[in-house]
């Protein structure tokens, strides 16, 4: 069969990314250029900003995601880039790139899921990984706990009810004086304190065991940080961190090897930005081997945002015979399994 080399493109919040893959498992190229510095100024994404770094970055990461790869417009085989969900203005400017391309280069255009990207980041590294598995999907936006039945077919287990993982990592964060991005600076000086120092809730919901709730645990962290000021008492906010991170790393752990015990999964995959916290990664790792699971995770350079995921999740889709049009739009709350 011939090779089908996707060119992809992610613009979906503040990182501005191109990537050219090969049949869905190869990444040729993968440019990233970030916005972070410019939007710590603000402590979180601005999105008019984001929209508009994008329109000046998309065209120099495209060419450089192809000069990387060795290949020019004409050795691709169609476009990949994310419609949803994220930001409107952001995602416009992939959208409206990808579509400009395709039209005239005459290829097709195939919108992808940003989720379903994260997912398949993982098809990446393990080339013997194939649905079905079992999968935690934790990013700035998003905590699901899925199956995934098929190249991009999920059945959604369990979600957020409130706060995504990645959001509680940045609020407490910014709480404890971190700034912006949260989850990265958490991770490091977690490394430096005790996580048993401190006893901050689990979130549990009785009525759906695969659920997760994450402002109690970020409510706990806020009261705690009031309680030592009111009493005028120094804290330590390293063993903050980590207390926090454990609490959080527990309960998505133990929902996800509760999920695999009840649908008897033994493959295990994580996803998404948070997929990078170094104590998630180990207790998960550990979790799977006490129980003779099998493990996934993506790089943590392919578990923030990037468009080599959205390149192998573009070239399954492409596979199946996913096509739109040139009506493609944003769609900025693009609901997972939804086309
Ligand atoms: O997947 P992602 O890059 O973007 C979204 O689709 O949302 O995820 C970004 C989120 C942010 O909330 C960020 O703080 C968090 O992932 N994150 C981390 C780490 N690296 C990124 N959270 C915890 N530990 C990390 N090392
Ligand atoms: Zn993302």
């Amino acid at each position: 069969m011939e090779d089908v080399l996707i060119l992809a493109i992610e613009s979906s919040c503040d990182e501005t990314a191109a990537s050219v893959v090969k049949n869905g498992r190869t990444v040729l190229s993968n440019v990233i250029s970030s916005q972070i510095a410019l939007h710590t100024l603000y402590g979180g994404v601005v999105p008019e900003i984001a929209s508009r770094k994008h329109i000046e970055k998309i065209n120099q990461v495209i060419t450089q995601a192809l000069r990387d790869a060795s290949v020019t417009l004409s050795d691709i085989t169609a476009i990949g880039v994310t419609y949803g969900p994220g930001l409107v203005g952001a995602l416009l400017v992939g959208v409206a790139e990808a579509k400009a391309i395709a039209y005239a280069r005459h290829l097709p255009l195939i919108g992808v899921h940003h989720i379903e990207g994260h997912v398949s980041a993982n098809y990446i590294e393990h080339p013997d990984l194939e649905p079905p598995f079992l999968c935690l999907i934790v990013s700035g936006g998003h905590t699901h706990l899925v199956i995934v039945k098929d190249y991009g077919e999920f059945e959604i287990l369990g979600r957020t009810r409130d706060d995504a993982a990645g959001e509680a990592f940045d609020k407490v964060a910014r709480a404890i004086g971190l700034g912006y991005p949260g989850g990265p600076k958490v991770d490091a000086l977690a490394r430096e304190g005790n996580p048993r120092a401190i006893e901050f809730p689990r979130g549990k919901l009785s009525d759906c065991p695969y659920d997760f709730s994450f402002s109690g645990v970020k409510s706990a962290v806020l009261n705690y940080l009031n309680g030592a000021k009111m009493k005028g008492e120094e804290v330590n906010r390293a063993d903050i961190a980590a207390s926090f991170q454990k609490s959080v790393v527990d309960v998505l752990v133990d929902h996800t090897m509760l999920a695999a015990r009840d649908f008897s999964m033994d493959r295990i995959a994580i996803a998404g930005g948070v997929a990078s916290n170094g104590a998630l990664r180990e207790a998960m790792e550990k979790a799977c081997r006490r129980r003779g699971f099998r493990f996934y995770r993506p790089s943590p350079i392919l578990c923030t945002d990037n468009a080599a995921m959205i390149g192998a999740a573009a070239y399954y889709e492409y596979r199946k015979g996913t096509r739109h049009g040139w009506d493609l739009n944003a769609v900025p709350n693009l609901k997972l399994g939804e086309r």
